[in-house]
């Protein structure tokens, strides 16, 4: 389905596509729909899947396939109830049976397939033969504080709950990332981005080709008591 986005080194500057979606932005909720305007600078975001080749884009920093999520909230709770933590490295070469290793049971055959589309496409849009993939059930934050991954990209998907926070590149103040340094009030509530359920997102880390210190600054979203996430993560 999207194996002509393979190629990291094509040049989609002029791709197009229109955002659809809601895609929340601090207090405001605003619609993005377009890279480069501010506060959405360095976003791709669109509803079709080939928007996550534009995270090779100089001036992208993440990319948003905006889609409805492809579970219900019963998977969701039932991973939470059993405190589904899985932490694997899957070869694209018999994906479905490993994926089964991992995530055995009827209840998650759900999970299992769009966990088999978002690993197939990573792997094909990176060129990769296998990802790192962990599925937690969060009902607290993970990396509640603003920071960067010292990696070249990682894929993240919430299937239920609160997605993950990030500061578009031009929002993020001196200081901010200084170990043990106080975050609140640093930074502008208002433009703090943040991903919705279902929604699949690259973020760029640290070490990402002609990216030194130019990872995206992100958080998990601060919950409240009683709220459930199911996150996925893929790194290559
Ligand atoms: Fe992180």
């Amino acid at each position: 389905m999207i194996r002509d986005m393979a190629d990291p080194h094509r040049d989609n500057r002029g791709a197009g596509g229109n955002g659809s979606r809601s895609f929340a932005s601090g207090a405001s909720g605003y619609l993005a729909t377009e890279a480069c305007s501010s506060p959405g600078a360095g976003l791709a975001l669109r509803d079709d899947a080939g928007v996550l080749a534009d995270i090779m884009l100089d001036d992208i920093q993440v990319a948003v396939w905006d889609r409805a999520c492809p579970l219900d909230e019963g998977v969701v709770a039932r991973a939470c109830e059993a405190q589904l933590a899985v932490k694997s490295w899957l070869d694209i070469t018999g994906l479905e049976a490993s994926l089964r290793r991992c995530l055995p049971g009827e209840d998650y055959a759900g999970l299992r397939e769009d966990l088999g589309l978002l690993v197939d496409m990573t792997a094909c849009l990176f060129g990769v033969s296998g990802v790192g993939v962990r599925v937690t059930a969060l009902q607290k934050p993970m990396c509640p504080r603003f920071h960067v991954d010292r990696i070249p990209v990682r894929l993240l998907c919430t299937y239920g709950g609160v997605g993950s926070q990030w500061l578009p590149v031009s929002e993020v103040p001196g200081g901010l990332l200084i170990p043990g340094a106080k975050q609140d009030g640093r930074y502008r509530p208002e433009t703090v981005q943040q991903l919705q359920a279902g929604q699949v997102a690259l973020f760029k880390g640290d070490t990402w080709r002609d990216n030194p210190g130019q990872g995206v600054v992100h958080r998990s979203p601060p919950m409240s008591p009683g709220q459930q996430r199911l996150l996925v993560t893929l790194d290559i």
